[in-house]
């Protein structure tokens, strides 16, 4: 990917999209092979400067602003000329696996590299994942990959498609690859259980799971699942897609990541869907449905009915963008639609 995030002062408004893990999320944190793709649901900001030397103010306030841990480590990395006012609307509700911290912390990380005077797009998702891994203290590139790329990618040590950008693990682990799939173009429905997830904590829960005799199996498994996905959506496979989703949902409930609300979520679409999965950390968060086509919005109500609340979504073609603000009402974000 060529193109560089533009200069830019302030006023400036950035937009971030949200995504959903299609295959593979656990096991790419261990270098295997995940899916990611990026939501028409994201995180607008609008930043402005504040006179003085203070911290910086977050929808208002010095202490919100104190106590976000994305803006404090991408504030460190890349301090700004002068405090700023943030203001943030999302569409993501937070903890819900739909990326909400990834796409606040490359909307802000794009904007301060437009500040900085521009940069690389492989440099914001270098600078992006560093920021929100610091933060988080756990995790791979996916999350802030699909915020700052958009649209389909493969992530992992060998991640097929059209290569992106590498980006450096630790503990001798090799590198992340990111590489662009195509989107078929398909209606997705999720369903967020209403139950906030940590993500660490399943992270690290996982990470004993998988110290178990059977665990490096698993991963395989996983792995050569998720690129098995990778063909199915080259071919625009629809029913290959649903039957893998659905396969690699009965791996996820064996790493333990399920939780009852999910359990439900997922039964209320059973007959509605050709694949549904938990989507994200798990132990809460949301399902992503691929439904049979003409049914969206039946598996939108079969998740409200089960206590879910559903959102009727298609790919962003377009990742993490920065523009100034020139005063005036701001066009609404490109909107992922409640059912
Ligand atoms: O934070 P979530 O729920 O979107 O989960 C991210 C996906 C994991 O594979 C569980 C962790 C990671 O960083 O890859």
């Amino acid at each position: 990917m060529t193109d560089r995030i533009p200069p830019s002062g302030l006023p400036l408004a950035s937009h971030a999209p949200g995504k959903a893990i299609l295959f593979g999320e656990h096991a790419v944190v261990f270098g295997k092979t995940a899916v990611v793709l990026a939501l028409d649901m994201g995180t607008d900001l609008e930043i402005s400067g504040l006179r003085g030397t203070g911290s910086g103010t977050y929808n208002g306030s010095e202490r919100a602003a104190r106590a976000n841990p994305y803006l404090q480590t991408s504030l460190l990395a890349h301090p700004p000329p002068q405090p700023l006012d943030l203001r943030c609307r999302s569409q993501l509700p937070r903890a819900s696996g739909l990326g909400s911290s990834a796409a606040f912390t490359a909307g802000l990380m794009t904007a301060l590299l437009g500040m900085e005077g521009g940069a690389e797009r492989t440099t914001l998702a270098l600078e992006s994942f560093r920021a929100e891994r610091q933060a988080q203290g756990v995790g791979s590139p996916v999350d802030t990959s699909a915020a700052v790329a958009g649209g389909v990618l493969s992530v992992g040590a060998r991640a097929p498609g059209d290569k992106l950008w590498e980006l450096p693990a630790e503990d001798g682990r090799p590198a992340w690859h990111v590489a662009r799939l195509p989107d078929p173009g398909w209606t997705w429905v999720v369903g967020f259980t209403g139950v906030p997830k940590d993500t660490a904590t399943v992270v690290r829960r996982v990470g004993e799971r998988v110290k178990a005799p059977d665990g490096p199996r698993l991963l395989e498994q996983i792995d050569s699942l998720a690129l098995q996905g990778c063909d199915a959506l080259r071919a625009g496979d629809r029913a290959a897609v649903g039957r893998l989703m659905n396969e690699n949902q009965r791996q996820l409930v064996e790493l333990g990541i399920s939780h009852p609300r999910l359990d439900d979520l997922m039964r209320s679409v059973e007959k509605l869907a050709v694949g549904a999965k938990i989507t994200g950390a798990g132990g809460g968060g949301s399902i992503i449905v691929l439904p049979c086509p003409g049914d969206e919005l039946r598996v939108g109500q079969a998740i409200s009915h089960a206590g879910g609340v559903p959102f009727v979504v298609k790919v962003a073609a377009r990742g993490a963008s920065v523009q100034p603000l020139t005063g005036g009402p701001q066009p609404p974000g490109t909107g992922g639609r409640r059912a």
